[in-house]
């Protein structure tokens, strides 16, 4: 827990906004394939935030039942309160603690739910201690022609075209150790994962979130979803290491230079490409 934050700042919130209807773009042509090649679907979202997300991506009339979880008590109350009907359930469980599968079908039995269709993970992964075990564990979950939805950043496949500076590369650096950020290069590695969890069928949807010259709009989204972060982040690491000499120099090297990423980014001339894998995958005939 301490290498989260909260996500219920009202910045962080808002942020969270502007990501969400940004990535919409992206998602939904692949929901919609598997709303419409199914019906009563079942759909099991891991770290659902405060659930607007989740009843903003999985309202189609083809989805029956969605159970959120969520480790932070105030976000799922908050989801439930705001949502929580026949459809949309929304419950307390920390995906990395041990009793998470017990937990978990403890849930389902009460729900009458025995396996999902869809399994949603979006910036869950990164922030998680054991990617593998973490995604074997969800196998028995899937129905054997379910599928699992992750998105996940890869920094690794991140360009800023005319960046001779070298901000971009300083700024994800820096990224890199911020511990509120989570592991930024699970989207690098996420293929090699999940076929050694046993999952195949894996088809990647997008390796990256991009606007060129004159998508002005997309470039904000892109640059309040991805950059405009770090700074809060900044300021609550020094606030609680006010001697770190580590953080001050990112704080230096943020006032140096964040304005000037900005405008770059938002050159009509730039051409920005953000790394992100967006990808389904399907479990492997040999489980149950
Ligand atoms: C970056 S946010 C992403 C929220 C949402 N899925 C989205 O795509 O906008 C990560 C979410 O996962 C939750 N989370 C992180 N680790 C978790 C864990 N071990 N178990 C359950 N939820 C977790 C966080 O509290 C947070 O709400």
């Amino acid at each position: 827990m301490d290498s989260q934050l909260i996500f219920q700042d009202e910045t962080e919130m808002k942020r969270l906004i502007v990501q969400n209807s940004l990535l919409s773009y992206y998602e939904k042509p692949i929901l919609k394939a598997l709303f419409d090649s199914r019906k009563d679907i079942t759909v099991l979202d891991v770290g659902c935030n405060d659930g607007a997300k989740t009843v903003e991506r999985f309202s189609s009339p083809s989805v029956s039942k969605v159970i959120g979880l969520e480790f932070n008590q105030k976000l799922v109350q908050k989801a439930q309160e705001q949502y929580g009907d026949k459809r949309f359930y929304f419950f307390r469980l920390d995906a990395e603690d041990d009793s998470f599968t017990l937990s978990l079908r403890k849930i389902m039995k009460e729900e009458n739910i025995e396996c999902f269709d869809v399994i949603y993970l979006s910036f869950l992964l990164m922030h998680l201690k054991d990617v593998e075990k973490y995604l074997t564990s969800l196998r028995p979950f899937l129905k054997k022609d379910g599928k699992i939805l992750i998105i996940e950043a890869d920094d690794s496949n991140s360009k800023l075209n005319g960046d001779g500076g070298g901000l971009l590369g300083d700024f994800l650096s820096i990224l890199k150790k911020d511990k509120y950020a989570g592991n930024r290069e699970v989207g690098k590695n996420i293929i090699q994962t999940l076929k050694k969890c046993g999952y195949h069928d894996i088809t990647v949807h997008y390796d990256a979130i991009s606007a060129s010259k004159d998508e002005k709009e997309k470039k904000e989204a892109i640059f309040t979803t991805f950059f405009s972060y770090l700074r809060e982040d900044v300021s609550i690491l020094l606030s609680q290491e006010p001697t770190n000499l580590e953080y001050k120099s990112w704080k230096k090297w943020l006032e140096s230079n964040y304005t000037a990423l900005k405008n770059l980014v938002m050159d009509e001339e730039s051409d920005i490409s953000m790394g992100m894998k967006i990808l389904t995958c399907s479990k492997e005939d040999s489980d149950a």
